[in-house]
């Protein structure tokens, strides 16, 4: 059976959808945690009645293990782990990334998958690392592009198989390889080779990696960002359109005695508290944690929860409007993420064609908030504001006679007609007490009526405190106080 991908819900670039591959279905955005056969801290079963929906896996792994080889094919992977959700495989090539040539091929690899009974197939493709020139990158991808074709020919149109996404860092083959992806017909495409931008902070270059590849893969395409773990990353994640993540950050973090939170990590021997609700942390203290044999898996227990946790906390932002609070949020505990949340600002343009147009609301969190989609949809439906004649507006809120039209002022969205006081955003729109930056905005949404209104006069009123700078802003432009 086809894999297929329904969203329901949007937000910025977000969705939460449903996702069907064979008989399982399950709910995105998506934490698939890592089963590594060989050392597994939290067993399957366990991850199940924690709320994950899907595992993910190395099939390699599985063929190369004299333990679990025949197993896995007598019994299937379903039956031998213990886990009745939604199983993914990959197939090996980050193995082949990281050491160098491994011994199995595409077909090989993809045969071995469907036949231990894998709900979604990962083809044979080539990881290509982020120092990389374009000649490598192009030639990998070409490689790639060949055995993601290999793949459907062999098994069908209705394999559930991956179309992973590379390219390096150049954004035209990302963007190249997505559309590719997409014309052969793969409904859900992990873009790949993140993992070592992401391991070196490079959140910038992550941002513009998964927004050209995004921009090639049809959007009715599930996004997996492969090898995002991080739970500080999946709201910006999230938003830039990306709907599944695996994580082997809760084990591998465990390992290392690191304690995973929404907003970043601690080492254990710098905690004095467990700020978090999971039964790990309610149940232990940081010292009966720190001296028992049972570290690394009450560890890994606590990083998945606050994983699954956050997954949630995403959904309910999506279903709320209020995805760019919570990215804002996140962003701020990490200098090189809340780079990545500028890098993904200058995107407002392109993401504002995917946001949706109304939210429950709009909480102003300072000048990047002056950035975000809802500014830029509304500042574009300005210039259909029918206004004629003499025009005021009135920053300070006060009405005056002897004008044809009166609108009245909103940072960071600009002005805006008394009969759309209720409407989002104006309505719906938190807004602290005024700073330059929303003023300024503001500024540039009057700049947008005049602009398109030639016809008519316009007499702008602010408030004193205003004048010097709104005078700046609007230089051809009758501005009183
Ligand atoms: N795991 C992390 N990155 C990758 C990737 O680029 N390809 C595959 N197949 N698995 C991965
Ligand atoms: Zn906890």
């Amino acid at each position: 059976m086809a894999i297929t991908f329904e969203v329901l819900e949007k937000d910025i670039a977000g969705r939460i959808g449903r996702l069907k591959a064979g008989e399982r279905t399950v709910r995105t955005p998506l934490l698939l945690p890592v089963i590594n056969p060989h050392l597994q801290p939290v067993s399957p079963a366990e991850m199940k009645a924690m709320g994950a929906e899907g595992i993910i896996t190395n099939a390699y792994i599985f063929s190369r293990s004299g333990e679990y080889r025949d197993e896995a094919l007598a019994r299937g992977l379903h039956d031998l782990l213990g886990f009745d959700g939604l199983i993914m495989t990959d197939s090996g090539s980050f193995q082949l990334s990281v050491y160098g040539d491994i011994a199995i091929t595409n077909l090989e690899t993809l045969e071995f998958q469907k036949a231990i009974g894998s709900d979604i197939h990962v083809p044979l493709d080539i990881p290509t690392p982020p120092d990389a020139d374009r000649q490598r990158a192009s030639a990998e991808l070409d490689v790639t592009m060949a055995r993601l074709r290999e793949a459907k020919e062999v098994f069908g149109p209705d394999a559930p198989l991956a179309g992973p996404v590379q390219g390096g860092i150049f954004e035209d083959l990302r963007v190249k390889a997505g559309r590719e992806a997409g014309d052969l017909g793969f409904s859900f495409c992990p873009i790949g080779a993140v993992v070592p931008l992401m391991e070196s902070y490079r959140y910038p270059d992550l941002v513009r990696v998964v927004m050209a590849a995004q921009r090639g893969i049809p959007r009715s395409s599930c996004i997996h960002l492969f090898g995002a773990g991080h739970p500080a990353m999946f709201s910006l994640a999230v938003a830039m359109g990306c709907d599944v993540f695996d994580s082997a950050a809760y084990a591998l973090y465990a390992k290392d005695r690191r304690y995973l939170t929404a907003q970043g990590s601690y080492r254990l021997d710098e905690l004095a508290e467990f700020p978090c609700a999971c039964k790990v942390c309610r149940s232990h203290t940081v010292q009966e944690v720190r001296e028992s044999d049972d570290a690394v898996r009450l560890l890994s227990l606590h990083n998945l929860a606050v994983s699954l946790a956050e997954i949630s906390h995403v959904r309910q932002a999506i279903t709320e409007g209020t995805l760019w609070e919570l990215v804002d949020d996140r962003c701020r505990s990490h200098p090189q993420l809340f780079r990545g949340y500028r890098e993904l600002l200058n995107f407002r343009e392109s993401l504002a064609r995917e946001d949706r147009v109304t939210k429950h609301r709009f909480f102003y969190r300072g000048e990047e908030s002056c950035a975000r989609t809802e500014v830029v949809l509304y500042q574009d439906r300005l210039s259909r504001l029918p206004v004629s004649g003499n025009v005021l507006i009135a920053m300070d809120g006060i009405t005056r006679e002897g004008y044809d039209t009166v609108l009245f002022f909103k940072p960071p969205f600009g002005p805006y007609h008394p009969a759309l006081r209720e409407t989002f955003p104006i309505g719906q729109s938190e807004i602290p007490d005024w700073d330059k930056a929303m003023v300024r905005q503001g500024c540039r949404g009057i700049a947008r009526i005049i602009s398109s209104n030639p016809g008519c006069h316009f007499v702008v009123y602010t408030p004193p405190e205003w004048y010097d700078l709104v005078c700046h802003e609007l230089p051809k432009t009758e501005v009183q106080c």
